[in-house]
């Protein structure tokens, strides 16, 4: 099984890239294989829908997304939807890498007004490429995150997270950890275990995480959460 975390904010000091090192780190702590991509360090052109698809950076994008099965989109909220950024990589990469994979979102944003926000692009993506969407996103406010980003300053995850071992995996949790308030990290924790669920579930549905997922969904339809 493999995973993928998106982070598709160009700010240079972007909230939304906090969540998604801290995801990464969550999921390579669960003993996941998971690669972290940085929309923000590749040059992709708009979607034209025509020569686009030939562009060196789209094709090496679609490569890196390729046969990935349950993915982390960290994005900030822009206009009340996901960025632009993040709306172009879907359009460059098509229904051929999202089509029945599992998506877990999380979200920057400026105040809790934007909550519901992120549902087109959530629409989008199911009912066109029947993605299937984690059902509870990470949704952070700028209140969330801690003044100075303790974390790495840019870029991908610092070369601990690609470390071997379980100290290594434990400390680059506990460092994003410090980049937002703990009731955040807890969710981004939380989403990282969900997506690995559900795409476990996904592709062996006897599995104990395929029992289990339905065991909770049937959980969840009857209480309110
Ligand atoms: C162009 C623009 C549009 C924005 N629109 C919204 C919005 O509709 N709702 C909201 O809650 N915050 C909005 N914000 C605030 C951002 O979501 C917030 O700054 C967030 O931290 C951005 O994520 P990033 O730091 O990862 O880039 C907007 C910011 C910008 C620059």
């Amino acid at each position: 099984m493999r995973y993928a975390v998106l982070s598709s904010s160009h700010h240079p000091q972007s909230r939304s890239r906090r969540l998604a090192r801290l995801a990464h780190a969550c999921l390579s702590a669960r003993g996941a294989n998971a690669t972290f991509i940085d929309l923000a360090a590749r040059t992709l052109p708009l979607c034209d829908g025509s020569g686009c698809y030939g562009d060196p950076e789209v094709q090496r994008l679609r490569q890196d997304l390729d046969n990935i099965d349950g993915f982390i989109i960290a994005t900030p909220i822009y206009n009340y939807g996901a960025n632009a950024v993040l709306k172009n990589a879907i359009e460059l990469t098509g229904r051929g890498i999202w089509l029945e994979r599992v998506v877990g979102f999380a979200c920057a944003a400026g105040g809790s007004g934007s909550y519901m926000s992120i549902m087109p692009i959530v629409n989008s993506l199911m009912l066109d490429f029947r993605t299937v969407v984690v059902p509870r996103f990470v949704y952070a406010r700028e209140e969330d995150f801690v003044d100075q980003d303790p974390a790495a300053p840019s870029g991908a995850p610092n070369s601990a997270a690609s470390g071997d071992s379980e100290a290594a995996r434990a400390a680059e949790v506990a460092r994003t950890r410090r980049a937002v308030v703990d009731a955040i990290a807890d969710r981004v924790d939380s989403l990282a275990a969900d997506v690995i669920r559900f795409a476990t579930a996904l592709r062996n549905p006897s599995s104990e995480a395929g029992t289990e997922s339905m065991r909770r969904a049937r959980k969840a339809s009857t209480e309110a959460d």
